[in-house]
């Protein structure tokens, strides 16, 4: 059955997962790459990016890679946020087009939700961005359709992952707890209480120094 997964979202100890404020020149605001910066060190990292291909392939490939690869694997659609998709302001912008470029990674069908709609936009790769004014429930009946069967992976950022999480929508969620305090920005768990009821923990430390949590909702709740 197709699943409702989050993958990598990486968060302060303080619970932030963007800095602030966004902009096009510091998408994460005063978090700048901290939040990734376990991440970038990954091979799967390394091969998304392209520079795993024709010579030795670089990057690690312990722990943190092992969570790092599930991001890409056994998704039909994404769900992003409208702060996701673009800085303050795109929605003003007729030519922007997402940060990124001709053949974006996602190669599904990308559903971006936003209270300014457009019609939607083929890219390189498999990956066409739909522009959604819906309810979380409402898009991720979109997005199962168009997943014919695949899991549905929940991009972010942090107010969408809070928005699915707060409606029961999310089968399994996969955070990174850094260990840098952010003290303001995007904060996943408000108005979240009690989450841990609905969800079987577990909890392993890298010696990178992030801890990896996944949280994989119980039977029944
Ligand atoms: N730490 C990580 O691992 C991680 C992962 C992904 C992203 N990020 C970062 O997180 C930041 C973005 O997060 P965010 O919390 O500010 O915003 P977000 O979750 O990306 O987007 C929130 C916005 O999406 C639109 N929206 C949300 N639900 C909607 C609905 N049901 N219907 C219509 N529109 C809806 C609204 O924008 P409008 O009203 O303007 O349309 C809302 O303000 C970025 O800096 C991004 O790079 C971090």
């Amino acid at each position: 059955m197709s699943r409702t997964r989050i993958h990598n979202l990486s968060i302060s100890l303080d619970g932030f997962a963007t800095g602030e404020p966004q902009s096009l020149e510091a998408p994460f605001g005063h978090a700048g790459q901290r939040l990734h910066e376990w991440m970038f060190r990954t091979r799967t990292w390394a091969q998304h990016m392209g520079t795993g291909d024709g010579a030795a392939p670089s990057g690690s490939v312990g722990l943190d890679d092992a969570f790092a690869e599930r991001h890409g694997t056994g998704f039909g659609a994404e769900i992003m946020g409208a702060n996701k998709f673009g800085p303050p302001g795109w929605q003003d912008d007729p030519a922007w087009e997402g940060w990124w470029g001709p053949n974006p990674p996602f190669h599904t069908p990308t559903f971006v939700l936003t209270h300014r709609p457009r019609p939607p936009l083929e890219k390189e790769g498999g990956t066409t961005f739909h522009f959604l004014d819906v309810s979380p429930a409402e898009a991720l009946a979109t997005a199962r359709e168009a997943a014919a069967g695949a899991d549905v992976r929940i991009g972010g950022g942090p107010t969408v992952v809070r928005d699915f999480l707060s409606a029961g929508l999310v089968d399994h969620m996969h955070l990174v707890q850094v260990p840098v305090v952010l003290g303001r920005g995007v904060r996943v768990w408000d108005g979240l209480e009690a989450l841990e009821d609905a969800y079987e923990i577990e909890a392993v430390s890298s010696p990178s120094g992030v801890t990896h949590l996944t949280f994989t909702r119980r039977d029944g709740a």
